[in-house]
């Protein structure tokens, strides 16, 4: 089968490279000449783990090929995915200009039968918004169907996470698609991945009330973190104790420095305008959202209050991408925390696997540095924002002799306390009290 995917950031990408290796055969589309010529050569945009070499893979074995033209991308595809942006707008909402371009494209270009399938997370309704696009600008009489298939991948396990998904959703509204579309996963169905079938509009709220609940849990431990430290209750014991009753889960409790990324602050703002659009007030959305802008504050006052004036003094950060395994800077709590501590006269080192190049970019004065150890050289404190596994394993007898005090603002609760203490250091976490150097 023959299938494109139109798009090639994230969810695009990732996509297309997985359906390849499916052994399908895959075109993937986006209108920036430069990246697809990158493509071709078998340049990957951003990081990835795993993407780079599934993609050449693809290239090499002709399953996967590139285009510019939208031409190529609709005329052989039997169903073509839309995994282009949808940035939000000023008041939330996402703008789905891109999404209706795509719609345009297709429908003057069609050659039979198509499926085209959303899988950007696109608000409720955009299903239906495609179809009338769609059927506006049509140039010919083929048949078509909209079908939502939305994506749950994670930045940084992108790949394991398309080849083993917790579940499958697909919202449509014709049998033909419907099987199309379930043929597609056929791979998966060897390991018993769940297919959850249901109409487009459901299709599309399961992944927003999906995002919105996993980034609400996180503003739920990390408010319950907060009250730790007021409390003397120990967050990660909580967080541990609560997980344990599986109608909790234990996965997303982790409290740290506030939730970034491209999904989940834009998913809540999104779910919020859904609402106000239909007249409804989404409070426990409103509330994740607000509760995270906060909780990036709340860990510049945490440096503040231990450190006193930060002028003159000298911060080493390690990690400033929104989470390990990635480049990716967006809504990362580095960008509120950063300048924060610059504005208050303090200069900022800093290292990251990844992001920091980008990073330098995007915050002004910001030394960048090589590794953990030269950033923590003559700083007054080291603050973990990212916990990368390389940071995991610090050696901390080192940053000691580097380091003009030994001070930890662990806020990933990456260490045991009283390990780090251990080591001549203060420790101050997040929903855990601060514990004095023992050594
Ligand atoms: C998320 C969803 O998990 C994924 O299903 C969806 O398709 C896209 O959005 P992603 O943004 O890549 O994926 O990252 P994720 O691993 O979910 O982490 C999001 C943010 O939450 C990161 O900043 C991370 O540090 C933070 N987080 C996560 C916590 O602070 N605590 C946790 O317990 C889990």
């Amino acid at each position: 089968m023959h299938i494109s995917v139109i798009g090639t950031g994230y969810v695009g990408l990732v996509t297309g490279a997985c359906f390849a290796e499916f052994g399908l055969s895959v075109t993937c589309m986006d209108t920036d000449a430069q990246r697809i010529g990158k493509l071709e050569k078998g340049v990957v945009p951003f990081y990835e783990p795993g993407l780079t070499e599934l993609v050449a893979k693809g290239i090499k074995e002709n399953r996967l090929t590139f285009t510019t033209n939208i031409v190529n991308a609709v005329d052989q595809a039997l169903v073509i995915f839309i995994a282009v942006g949808t940035p939000p707008k000023a008041d939330g909402s996402a703008d789905l200009s891109y999404v209706e371009e795509v719609g345009k494209g297709i429908a003057r270009n069609m050659t039979g039968y198509k499926v085209i399938a959303t899988k950007s997370t696109v608000p409720v309704g955009t299903g239906e918004r495609l179809r009338q696009v769609i059927k506006a600008n049509q140039t010919s009489s083929h048949r078509f169907d909209i079908v939502s298939n939305p994506e749950f991948l994670r930045e940084g396990s992108a790949i394991e996470d398309f080849m083993r998904p917790n579940r499958i959703v697909i919202g449509a509204d014709s049998e033909q698609a419907m099987a199309i579309m379930k043929d597609l996963y056929r791979p998966l169905y060897l390991i018993e991945t769940p297919v959850v079938m249901t109409d487009i509009p459901t299709a599309e709220m399961i992944k927003y009330a999906s995002n919105a609940f996993l980034a609400t849990k996180i503003s739920f431990i990390n408010e319950i973190a907060n009250l730790c430290e007021r409390v003397g209750a120990n967050v990660q014991v909580v967080s541990k104790g609560m997980g344990l009753d599986q109608r909790i889960g234990s996965k997303f409790l982790h409290a740290g420095p506030g939730f970034g990324g491209s999904c989940f602050p834009k998913d809540l703002a999104a779910l919020v305008q859904t609402g106000e659009r239909h007249g409804y007030e989404m409070q426990v959305a409103g509330a994740a959202a607000r509760v995270n802008e906060k909780q990036k504050f709340a860990m510049v006052e945490k440096i503040r209050s231990a450190m006193g004036p930060l002028k003159g003094k000298t911060i080493a950060v390690l990690g400033l991408s929104f989470k390990p395994n990635t480049n990716d800077l967006r809504e990362a709590p580095a960008l509120t925390i950063i300048p924060e501590l610059q504005k208050d006269g303090a200069t900022v080192r800093a290292y990251d696997p990844a992001a920091l190049e980008e990073s330098c970019k995007l915050l002004p004065g910001l030394v960048p540095c090589e590794d953990a150890y030269q950033t923590a050289e003559n700083a007054d404190a080291l603050v973990i924002l990212t916990e990368w596994n390389q940071f995991r394993t610090l050696e901390f007898e080192r940053l000691k002799t580097l380091m003009k005090q030994p001070l930890l603002f662990d806020l990933r609760n990456v260490y045991e306390a009283d390990r780090v203490a251990g080591y001549g250091f203060r420790h101050i976490s997040v929903g855990r009290l601060p514990v004095e150097p023992s050594a």
